[in-house]
């Protein structure tokens, strides 16, 4: 026997189904996305700053004219960069029996000092109590940059980090004391760069 109460229930619930189907929706829009906006609002309320700090390539400085702030230094990240002798170079995963110590000669401090090859020329210059230049203390600045004498740093030393010299600037001698292991003896100048 057909149950009146349930077919008028199935039926109520069908046009139900078929009004939600057919409708339109609610009208309702998402709002723009604004935040391009807030963030160029943001940039203009900060002040502009006009003094790279020194010898940091990173953010412009090193002798890059003013101005050149953002294009000049992604132009020298990019031709500079870690050296294929440097990369992965880990002073830690030195074993014992393959420590070797070589003789540096501190020109400028005058002094000539044992330096082992898993040890980082700016700690043992500054365990000297020698006042060495640096910032980042990671080899992506120029502050602690230093010259070796007899020839290519890369023939002295290796970076386990070097995001600054390029192959050009390490040919002539230039190296980061702050991941600057050494590979031999040599004459170092602290406080040069290219
Ligand atoms: S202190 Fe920045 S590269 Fe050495």
């Amino acid at each position: 026997m057909v149950d009146p109460l349930g077919v008028a229930l199935g039926a109520v619930l069908t046009l139900t189904a078929v009004v939600l189907h057919y409708s339109s929706g609610t009208g309702w829009e998402p709002n723009d996305d604004i935040s391009q906006e807030v963030l160029e609002k943001r940039a203009e309320s900060l002040p502009e700053t006009d003094f790279p700090e020194p010898m940091n390539r990173s953010i412009g400085g090193g002798g890059a004219p003013a101005g050149a702030v953002a294009g000049g230094a992604e132009g020298e990240l990019a031709e500079g960069g870690e050296s294929d002798e440097d990369e992965g170079f880990d002073p830690d995963a030195i074993a014992d029996d393959e420590v070797e110590v070589y003789e540096i000669e501190f020109a400028k401090e005058g002094e000539t000092i044992e330096i082992a090859n898993n040890e980082n020329i700016l700690d043992v210059g500054e365990d000297k109590g020698w006042d060495m230049p640096y910032a980042c203390r990671e080899g992506s600045c120029l502050s602690c940059a230093g010259h070796i004498e007899e020839g290519p740093a890369q023939d002295y030393i290796k970076h386990s980090n070097n995001d600054t010299l390029n192959e050009e600037e390490m040919d002539n001698g230039y190296c980061l004391t702050c991941t600057a292991y050494p590979t031999d003896s040599f004459t170092l100048e602290t406080g040069e760069q290219p």
